[in-house]
């Protein structure tokens, strides 16, 4: 559905262009002072300086032409020469009508849907997933959904760390420590145990002592090269063993990524597109792209104007090893081969800037990329109060699940501290606490622009008052509670009837949502969309606080007052879905 703005739009564009102006300088938004009027229009300063003109008669001339619109309440020239607008109740209550039964909220879906990739969480084998990984598993997941629900044809994938010298590294200490595994036994003719010889919680200890051995040891970290060699060559054991890593691995981000709720399409890896890699290198040398240096096969991706030195992209060491980057490029052969996307997202903290700036240069001067747009969607870190990164008492990384319990805890207690959910059945309270817990991290982390740090408060994240999730979280449980209430006496929403000043101002904000949405993808930017979110429940509270909606007299004003509660409703499903924010039936 359009909304109001998109069709005064329309109208204004039109008077622009009869006054022989461009009528893109028609564009009518939300005013920036809802005091003075509900939309303006800036178009006639910038037609002014084209025409050399006075911009107040240019927006003279344009009201005069809008004026005699029955839609049209106020209708100003102000300052240099900005046009305001206001509508009728009349207008808005017809508008806001056609919104009463869409589930979406009157956000239309895209003219020429896109096939999106979003690559995002990007855990790694034998590593449990940390506080640095939450951002990208939160701020990915409100992407796919955004880009979904327009339309999208949408593909998450998580694109799993398997491959590389840490497997080797941690096959030699299993090695070490195990020696009679049949794993290490060249001789053995399988088949191989199903049972993994190591737990997740063996591999957490096993890479970091593998990798400071490797560090610490030439000898060892040649032992381990080797056998990441021997691995990727198709030796049985090796792989034997390495498909146990992984399976371990999987089901240990499996359980964090459901605590989570997020999910993803593809459960691809590093590993799956080794085979892609030597065919890619033997195309880039045939066709010059790929360059020999100091041993190595480089791709040199320096481009005019570059502000500082990006060093060449190596496909392949001296020890004929790929890199990090060469999986990364061949993952992009891949992609297209598989689904010809059009673009594709890697939610990736900004450290790993320059890495996919090598990347995306490379894949794009070898046309390797096919139709698709490569974007990095860099993000801040979650700090503790230091402000360095969230680490524990001890120094260590808060294990991501863990701090999902935490905030389920800190929840309980603050749903306690409001008397909320006081007396519902135990497992009820512990599932609004778990919703309410996620909706305090997600919408915590969501708030902020994603390139900016933030410092990991549950204390703050948790309240019911102020930005946060659970506060969003209560105004819909109100709305519902409300809405309940009045089946059970009988009223039904009926036809909206804007009556003042606080419905005015509500219903206007929900028709904003479209315009949110759009930016909010335009920038690859969920704050946006936070943002609204946070208004429009402000905007509620302040209607909510203005009417009585169940005890009044008027029963047409109450059926009225209803359907706006039910629009609230409806969008802050839409919304908070789209967040990965759960409204829990009762609080
Ligand atoms: N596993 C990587 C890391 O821990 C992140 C992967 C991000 N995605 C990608 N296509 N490189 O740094």
């Amino acid at each position: 559905m359009t909304t109001l703005a998109q069709e005064l739009t329309e109208t204004v564009s039109k008077a622009f262009a009869a006054e022989g102006l461009d009528p893109a300088l028609g564009v009518v938004r939300p005013s920036d002072r809802p005091d003075l009027a509900q939309f303006q229009v800036n178009g006639a300063m910038a037609a002014a300086k084209a025409a050399k003109a006075n911009p107040k008669a240019i927006a003279e001339k344009i009201v005069t032409r809008l004026k005699g619109d029955p839609r049209i309440a106020k209708l100003e020239v102000a300052g240099p020469g900005f046009i305001n607008i206001s509508l009728t109740d009349a207008e808005i209550s017809k508008h806001v009508n056609k919104l009463r039964d869409d589930e979406r909220a009157g956000v239309p879906k895209r003219d020429k849907p896109q096939t999106v990739i979003v690559d995002f969480g990007g855990p790694n084998i034998a590593k449990t997933m940390h506080a640095g990984h939450l951002r990208s598993l939160v701020i990915g997941d409100a992407l796919q959904k955004l880009f979904r629900f327009v339309g999208d044809t949408v593909i998450s994938d998580v694109h799993f760390g398997d491959w590389g010298l840490q497997m080797g590294q941690l096959i030699t200490e299993v090695e070490r420590e195990q020696p009679n595994l049949p794993y290490f036994d060249p001789n053995f003719k399988g088949p191989y145990p199903n049972q993994s010889p190591v737990t997740m919680e063996d591999l957490e200890v096993i890479y970091p002592r593998a990798s400071a051995a490797c560090k610490a040891d030439p000898a060892r970290l040649e032992e381990a090269r080797k056998a990441t060699a021997e691995l990727q060559a198709g030796r049985p054991g090796y792989r034997a063993l390495w498909e146990q890593f992984r399976a371990v691995s999987f089901a240990g981000v499996r359980r964090e990524f459901n605590a989570l709720g997020v999910h993803f399409d593809w459960w691809k890896g590093e590993s799956d597109v080794d085979k892609l890699v030597a065919p890619m290198v033997a195309d880039l040398v045939k066709r010059g792209l790929a360059v020999e240096s100091e041993g190595a096969l480089v791709v040199r991706i320096e481009e005019p104007g570059d502000k500082k030195e990006l060093p060449p992209l190596i496909v392949q060491k001296s020890d004929g090893a790929a890199l990090y980057e060469t999986t990364d490029l061949a993952t992009i052969v891949d992609r297209v081969k598989a689904a010809d996307p059009d673009l594709i997202l890697y939610v990736v903290g900004q450290p790993q800037h320059d890495h996919f700036e090598k990347v995306f240069r490379g894949a794009r001067k070898a046309r390797l990329n096919g139709k698709a747009s490569l974007e990095h969607i860099g993000f801040g870190t979650v700090n503790g109060p230091d402000g360095k990164p969230f680490r524990t008492r001890a120094g260590g990384t808060v294990k991501l699940f863990d701090l999902i319990e935490q905030a389920k805890a800190e929840s309980l207690k603050r749903l306690s501290e409001q008397g909320l959910a006081q007396d519902y059945p135990q497992a009820e309270r512990e599932e609004i606490a778990r919703q309410v817990g996620l909706a305090a991290i997600k919408y915590a982390d969501l708030k902020n622009q994603r390139l900016t740090n933030y410092v990991f408060d549950l204390a703050r994240f948790t309240q019911f008052e102020g930005e946060t999730g659970p506060y969003l979280q209560y105004q819909a449980v109100r709305i519902q509670s409300l809405l309940k209430k009045a089946e059970e006496q009988g009223f039904k929403p009926g036809s909206i009837q804007i009556e003042d000043a606080a419905e005015r101002d509500l219903v206007l904000l929900l028709d904003r949502l479209p315009d949110a949405i759009d930016q909010a993808i335009l920038k690859r930017a969920p704050n946006v969309l936070s943002d609204h979110a946070f208004s429009v429940a402000q905007a509620f509270s302040r209607f909510y606080a203005a009417h009585h909606i169940l005890s009044g007299q008027n029963e047409a004003l109450r059926a009225s007052r209803l359907a706006v509660c039910r629009l609230v409703l409806t969008q802050f499903a839409v919304v908070l879905g789209l967040l990965g924010i759960e409204i829990p039936e009762r609080m």
